[in-house]
């Protein structure tokens, strides 16, 4: 697939085929995921895979409409990523005025790398950000110096979503 391809056509899947994800493909994805740029290569994103019966219980933590995208997708990532790294410097403090939001800016790139090393592989993806931080941890049950990033519906795709408007190049840059 050509960049360009990649680029404009992954789209937010939200309606799944009931095939399940095998776990080659899945590591395939991960593994092109870990080629995402991170502060000082710190790669602090990691991935919970869930399933089966514990997809059912994120589920149900949900509000109705990440609900039913999890209730269709085969296979739910629980994004987290490694506290207090990125944007920080190794006595703890912080190396910029922007403090710890390196952390979320690096676990958004590497969500996209992830959606779109699937979206390659022949999966959908939706990145969700709407839900109960404490409540999803409480039912996965997330490693001691992490927390939930986001929630990623992962499967194959049972729908082709139109893109949503994009705004002009004109809106977005700025040329000085
Ligand atoms: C940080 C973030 C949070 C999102 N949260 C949700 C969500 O909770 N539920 C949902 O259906 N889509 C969610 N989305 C998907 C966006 O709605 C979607 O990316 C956007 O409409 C553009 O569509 P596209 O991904 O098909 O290009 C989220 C996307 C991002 C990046």
């Amino acid at each position: 697939m050509e960049a360009k391809e990649l680029l404009k056509g992954r789209r937010s899947i939200r309606k799944y085929k009931a095939d399940s994800v095998s776990e080659d493909v899945l590591k395939s994805v991960v593994e092109l995921a870990s080629f995402a740029p991170s502060w000082k290569n710190t790669q602090i994103s990691r991935y919970i895979a869930v399933t089966g019966e514990l997809k059912d219980k994120v589920s149900a933590t949900l509000a109705e409409h990440n609900q039913s995208i999890v209730n269709s997708a085969p296979m739910l990532i629980i994004q987290t990523d490694i506290e207090k790294r990125s944007g920080f410097e190794r006595d703890g403090s912080f190396s910029t005025k922007k403090e710890d939001r390196w952390q979320n800016y690096d676990a958004g790139i590497a969500a996209a790398q992830f959606c779109l090393a699937a979206y390659e592989a022949g999966l959908g993806t939706v990145i969700m950000g709407i839900f109960d931080e404490d409540e999803v941890a409480n039912v996965v049950g997330i490693p001691e110096g992490q927390k939930i990033m986001a929630l990623i519906a992962l499967g194959y795709p049972d729908e082709e979503p139109q893109a949503p408007k994009r705004k002009t190049v004109d809106d977005l840059l700025t040329i000085k």
